[in-house]
């Protein structure tokens, strides 16, 4: 079975890896690769890639799951 997982970047992307489909609200599909980042602070100019914006907006972030 294909697995895929979704890492939280510290201040960052989301990092996707694995077997996945990313599609927009149409249902159309992005060309992708094995691993992509996903802009999680909104001022991507490629959304909804991460293009490294992030470090120059002083985006902070760095969420840790319980457990
Ligand atoms: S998270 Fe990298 S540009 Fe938004």
């Amino acid at each position: 079975m294909a697995e895929t997982t979704i890492e939280i970047r510290d201040n960052g992307p989301y990092l996707v890896k694995g077997s996945y489909t990313l599609v927009d609200a149409e249902g159309k599909a992005f060309e992708t690769k094995d691993t992509i980042a996903l802009c999680r602070c909104g001022h991507s100019a490629t959304k909804p890639f991460c293009d490294g914006a992030h470090k120059r907006e002083g985006f902070a972030s760095a969420p840790r799951a319980e457990g």
